[in-house]
């Protein structure tokens, strides 16, 4: 057992700024329709979302009555209505109708507590800062690549959800045969080192990937890369000499401990190859591949319940469960470490 200090001891020092304005995914546009509103989590808090006419509002989802989620309420117009007793606020937050009250007056101040969102790319971000939201990720591949998206439920705690998707190892044996053949057999050397806001492994192979998938478009890659980026977004790059030949973007939304949304998206290099025809090809594998590691996800995260007091062996073939541990935890220390696998 190797612990964090001990295998990235050398630069253990230096720690980078800590970028505090950073915003949170909270759901996929396609998740909010027009004249809609759905319940999302930011940093443990539940917010309702709306999408207004030319404007999307995000609220603490509780009115301020007695409390009652809004996101069961309704929108009329440009208005929400609570459920329970139909108090109706703007678009600002001020009380707007109070109904059973004959004297009633709107008020003239926001009743309710907001949060600044932004819609970029397809993803709606959240920030609690006052300061309008700049900046959001932008996965490396963008406009070159063809993309889809969905978003799925894993009753699992963040850390190992993450782990799962950058970890090589369980691969042989969670998905035999799919993603690499059931025993390591080649060498691969992993370059792992800080990045900002995160960490990434670079993994470059002797020889291509052995499983289904590796075939079928991994031919050409000849290096893969995963990252993780504080507040949670999982990128993995499969890389040909020239090109990103296929990326995976996960944000993982922290709904409670042991609940997380993500919101996964595949981006596919542009070919000849209609996009369509590759999607239908991968997207039932890619389903397997998930439901395999949701199961998996689950009986472990059900083990942990009743083991509260379980710490987890970190080995050195565990390349990036510290770092994981490290970017949740907002510690980003300046780090550079070559490492030997077998794959
Ligand atoms: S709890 Fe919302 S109107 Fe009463
Ligand atoms: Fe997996």
């Amino acid at each position: 057992m190797y612990s964090f200090e001990e295998v990235f001891y050398p630069n253990y020092a230096k720690v980078q700024a800590v970028n505090n304005q950073l915003a949170f995914p909270l759901a996929l546009s396609s998740e909010l329709k027009k004249s809609d509103m759905i319940r999302v989590t930011f940093k443990g808090k539940p917010l309702v979302l709306l999408r207004l006419e030319h404007s999307i509002k995000a609220f603490l989802d509780r009115c301020p009555h007695r409390g009652y989620p809004l996101s069961k309420g309704c929108i009329k117009g440009n208005n929400i209505v609570c459920s329970y007793h139909g108090w109706a606020f703007d678009s600002d937050g001020r009380l707007v109708d109070l109904p059973g009250d004959p004297n009633f007056l709107s008020g003239s101040s926001s009743l309710l507590q907001e949060f600044k969102v932004v819609e970029k790319d397809g993803v709606i971000w959240g920030s609690e800062s006052a300061i309008d939201i700049e900046e959001v990720f932008t996965p490396s591949v963008k406009g070159t690549h063809d993309r889809a998206s969905i978003v799925r439920y894993i009753r699992a705690n963040k850390v190992d959800i993450a782990e799962n998707f950058l970890d090589a190892l369980h691969t042989h044996t969670v998905h035999t045969g799919i993603v690499r053949s059931s025993r390591p057999k080649h060498r691969c050397s992993v370059l792992v080192e800080s990045i900002e806001n995160g960490y990434q492994a670079e993994y470059t192979e002797e020889d291509t990937q052995t499983g289904f998938l590796g075939k079928l478009f991994g031919g050409k890659v000849l290096k893969s890369i995963g990252r993780i980026r504080y507040p949670g977004i999982i990128e993995i790059e499969y890389l040909s000499k020239n090109d990103i030949e296929m990326s995976v973007v996960v944000y993982i939304v922290e709904e409670s401990k042991y609940l997380c949304k993500l919101i996964m998206r595949t981006y596919l290099k542009k070919t000849r190859v209609p996009f369509l025809m590759k999607a239908l090809l991968l997207a039932p594998i890619q389903l397997m591949v998930f439901n395999q590691d949701k199961r998996v996800l689950e009986r472990q995260a059900e083990s942990l319940k009743r083991n509260s007091d379980f710490r987890p062996l970190i080995g050195r073939a565990d390349v990036m469960r510290s770092c994981i541990e490290k970017t949740f935890a907002q510690e980003f220390v300046a780090y550079k470490k070559n490492i030997e696998l077998c794959l």
